[in-house]
């Protein structure tokens, strides 16, 4: 599909009116019109110079909005939570636009998050096509021994698959409380597979932080809680990587 061209019901999306679902029934119950003209074509494409109006309501193109968070540990990467949990979005909430989560971490992971309302950068920054590295700072239990660390470094197999190769630094091992300090440098974004990998040798992870993303973005100046608009250069650059590898 060519760049310039949308489907309806992302460009609905898009723009904060609705989530993608809601804009279906809105464009199938005849409540969308393109151009003037009433369209319930779910497939419909449209340009961006393309007038959209949805109940009445002329659509506005919201400006796109990209966010380096530092996600405190006990927050949940969600929107919103049916237990009230503190959720990242909770931290935005004098933003007009809705943002959503970049990918995740796990409630008790702290760090490195973005955040934004472009869903096709989303896309490109989760999709395991693309590989964007993600460097963690993991405290274990134990020692971690060296050819563990190798084979990390190879690839483990974990119940869902073969992890690729990781980028492994021990930063720190104390004999007497028996724990390792540990960067690693993954491409991939499987559920808790930092976790997992070293659980797999019978490392629980007392304390996990994503501290890097893609070689270049970090949580310099900022405090947990905090997070600060990425630079459009930033921006050109992760969908550069994405892309280009
Ligand atoms: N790996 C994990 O195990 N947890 C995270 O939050 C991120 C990566």
């Amino acid at each position: 599909m060519s760049k310039e061209l949308e489907r309806l019901q992302k460009r609905i999306a898009n723009s904060g009116y609705t989530s993608r679902r809601k804009a279906e029934t809105l464009i199938v119950e005849g409540k969308v019109k393109v151009n003037g003209e009433t369209v319930t074509e779910l497939g419909t494409k449209v340009k961006p110079s393309d007038n959209v109006e949805v109940e009445g309501v002329k659509l506005e193109q919201e400006d796109k909005l990209y966010i380096l968070f530092y996600k405190p540990a006990q927050v949940i990467t969600s929107v919103s939570d049916d237990r009230g949990r503190t959720v990242v979005t909770d931290y935005f909430d004098d933003l007009e636009t809705r943002i959503y989560p970049v990918g995740r971490l796990d409630y008790d992971t702290s760090g490195l998050l973005l955040l934004t309302n472009d869903g096709e950068f989303t896309n490109l920054m989760t999709h395991p096509r693309y590989k964007i590295k993600k460097k963690y700072v993991a405290k274990l239990k134990g020692y971690l021994m060296r050819d563990e660390v190798k084979a990390l470094e190879k690839g483990i197999q974990l119940e869902d698959g073969k992890t690729h190769p990781a980028e492994v630094k021990i930063k720190n091992q104390n004999k007497e409380k028996n724990t390792t300090v540990v960067e690693i440098t993954i491409s991939e974004g499987r559920n808790r597979q930092v976790r997992r990998m070293f659980e797999h040798f019978g490392h629980e992870v007392s304390k996990l932080s994503r501290v890097e993303l893609a070689d270049f973005l970090t949580l310099k100046g900022l405090n947990a809680g905090e997070g600060r608009v990425l630079t459009p250069h930033e921006v050109k650059k992760l969908r550069n990587l994405a892309e280009n590898g």
